[in-house]
């Protein structure tokens, strides 16, 4: 605008002066978010499989002490951190310890929150697919001689997956571009409700079906000679994950929290509804599985591959079928706005950037660097022949930027955020950010929290980051 007057465009311009950071208008609305960022492809997709893998009910069991003792806390390490700082990740670490390398912390966060959402929204591309395919054929074709193939045959398309990848991001961006309270809280208020009432019927029409005892019984009568060192670790990382713990994306939305708000009630709340989704949709799954003869344990490919022989089998199940892949969409869009808003806080709060031009150059750097990734997901992809080396082995690019986020960016920086609380902030301060303007801070529970999060939390992500490490040494 003022191009030849330098004064118009420092402290004068109305909107950068007011620079007004947006809030949760409701506890409710802030606490639905959180759930929505946790409710993702890691409840209805990843756990599942990777129960099924893990032989079922004892894995669970692992799990749910994952989620209380490591990934609970770390998420209440990062909603205090978030709120406290009202700022970028990257801002609150400079905050609370200024002129300490604490905030690279902060960027790592970042950095992950790019990766991760340029290969989550290839996934969430497939689901699209998935579902339109309900819509237009049914799901028919989909045999059990057929349906690997089919799902083999579309990944590796050099167009198709790409324009449902865009479809996926522009409809995250669309959300993000509107702001806090008309963004993501009003998305927020409607989609989680809807996600919950899909679910349910989704739950009720598999416990029905003929046969689907077995299912129920994978999931709940514990086998633990099913178990080896590998679960715990899978178990550890996916509590991680599903919780959303990590880069900053759960301190991002407490930054734009009020003081009122209790924090650890809300952590709790935000880790019960998640794991309940999470066993829901086992029990949308493994009963129908069973009952339909199919193995629980095909891995990544379950519910693309194996739920797909369902639908075309069982009674209504091309409704339930796109019901189902509706689900899975709402449930990734709730998750990838939050990834992506770590990215656009930093882009206004650090870099002054207007809101709608860091959502959009955001959202269009995600999309470039998800478009090899999308294009890599298979030895059969177009760049599935590209290895990139990575300690001492090589990975397809796709695997890449999921083996480095999650095996060790993510854990990094739960660690970072841990080991920042013990040693750059003070407990007393961490305690009352928890418990708000009208909380106890003497309650025991709060007392807990530090412990486990300045000991138990920071070892068990250790061993993720050793695991990782190894894992990757062994693959070399
Ligand atoms: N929790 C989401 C899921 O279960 C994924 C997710 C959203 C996430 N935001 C995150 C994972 C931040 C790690 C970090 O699918």
């Amino acid at each position: 605008m003022a191009d030849g007057n330098p004064h118009l465009h420092d402290q004068s311009d109305p909107i950068d002066e007011q620079h007004v950071r947006g809030k949760f208008a409701s506890r409710l609305g802030f606490m639905l978010a959180a759930v929505g960022s946790a409710v993702g492809l890691g409840n209805i997709w990843k756990f599942p499989y990777i129960t099924g893998e893990n032989g079922g009910a004892a894995f669970i069991l692992i799990y749910l002490a994952c989620i209380a003792v490591v990934a609970l806390p770390a998420l209440l390490v990062e909603f205090s951190l978030g709120r406290h700082g009202q700022t970028s990740a990257i801002g609150t670490y400079r905050k609370i310890a200024p002129g300490t390398p604490w905030w690279l912390n902060g960027l790592m966060g970042v950095l992950a929150g790019f990766i991760i959402l340029s290969f989550y929204s290839a996934v969430a591309g497939w689901v699209l697919k998935y579902m339109i395919v309900g819509i237009v054929d049914g799901y028919g074709t989909y045999t059990k001689e057929a349906s690997g193939s089919t799902f083999g045959a579309f990944i590796v398309q050099p167009v198709a997956p790409i324009v449902y990848q865009f479809i996926a991001m522009l409809l995250t961006s669309v959300i993000i571009y509107a702001g806090i309270e008309k963004g993501i809280e009003r998305a927020s208020k409607y989609l989680v409700p809807l996600l919950g009432v899909i679910l349910i019927l989704l739950v009720v029409r598999s416990v029905t079906l003929p046969g689907a005892e077995a299912g129920l019984a994978f999931m709940f009568k514990p086998d633990f000679s099913k178990l080896n060192a590998t679960s715990f670790l899978n178990a550890v990382g996916l509590a991680f994950f599903t919780l959303s713990v990590g880069m900053g994306a759960m301190m991002t939305y407490a930054s734009y929290v009020g003081k009122e708000v209790h924090l650890g009630k809300t952590a709790l709340q935000v880790a019960v509804f998640d794991t309940g989704v999470a066993i829901l949709s086992g029990i949308a799954i493994f009963p129908a599985v069973f009952a339909f003869d199919l193995e629980p344990s095909s891995g990544p490919g379950l519910i693309f591959i194996t739920l797909p022989q369902i639908f075309a089998q069982m009674p209504m199940g091309r409704l339930v079928g796109i019901a189902f892949f509706f689900l899975i969409f709402i449930a990734a869009l709730t998750s990838m706005i939050s990834i992506m808003e770590p990215v656009v806080t930093w882009l206004v709060d650090d870099l002054n950037v207007r809101r709608h031009l860091a959502t959009a150059s955001a959202g269009v750097a995600i999309f470039l660097v998800g478009v090899p990734a999308c294009l890599s997901v298979d030895d059969a992809s177009v760049l599935g022949g590209i290895k990139i080396p990575f300690f001492g082995g090589s990975l397809k690019f796709f695997d890449l930027l999921d083996t480095v986020s999650q095996n060790f960016m993510l854990p990094l920086g739960a660690l970072g955020a841990c080991l920042f609380l013990l040693l750059a902030w003070k407990r007393g301060a961490a305690i009352a950010e928890v418990a708000g303007t009208g909380g106890n801070t003497n309650s025991g529970m709060l007392q807990l929290w530090y412990w486990c999060a300045v000991t138990i939390t920071p070892l068990g992500i250790l061993a993720l980051l050793v695991h990782g490490v190894l894992g990757m040494i062994g693959k070399g």
